[in-house]
């Protein structure tokens, strides 16, 4: 049984907790939809101020959601639009401070305010992203970029066990 252990200490410290949970719930496990539902739940139970945290995984065309938790999301992004589709294309995180003055933002729920989109890419190929939205603007720092990009690393790195 998983038992959720209170993040603790300064934000940094509390992303290294985040990470060693997320990494232990990884372990030798390479199925990526287990894992990419696992880290979705373990993400959006330990952090505040979450409405929607997964994956959208490319299909060689286009992202289609995958695991997640919070509201039912819109199935299909093509990389030209939305944050997601930003984030995969350039693959680089998009951490957005208000959506609604990003053109050509998709609101899959109405609540959401903030945004941090992180690319997971895998020997040079594109998989997906790992996307977080929040109803509070501004939720994303830099700290909670380095600790989610850390978390999201983890993701990939547990599907190269895959090619092992
Ligand atoms: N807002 C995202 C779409 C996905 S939902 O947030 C779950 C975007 O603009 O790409």
């Amino acid at each position: 049984m998983f038992t959720a252990s209170t993040l603790s200490g300064s934000k940094p410290e509390q992303y290294a907790q985040l990470l060693e949970q997320a990494r232990a719930l990884l372990h030798g496990e390479r199925d990526r939809i287990a894992n990419a539902a696992n880290l979705s739940a373990l993400v959006y139970h330990a952090l505040p101020e979450l409405n929607w945290v997964g994956f959208y995984f490319f299909d060689g065309t286009e992202l289609v959601v995958g695991p997640f938790q919070g509201l039912p999301a819109c199935v299909r992004i093509p990389l030209d639009k939305g944050v997601c589709g930003a984030a995969a294309r350039t693959r680089t995180t998009q951490r957005i401070e208000d959506v609604h003055a990003f053109p050509g933002h998709i609101a899959c729920d109405s609540a959401s305010r903030s945004e941090l989109v992180v690319p997971l890419v895998l020997d040079g190929e594109l998989i997906g992203v790992f996307d977080l939205d929040s109803p509070v603007r501004g939720r994303f720092g830099v700290e909670d970029q380095a600790g989610l990009e850390a978390i999201a690393q983890a993701f990939v790195h547990s599907l190269e066990l895959e090619a092992a």
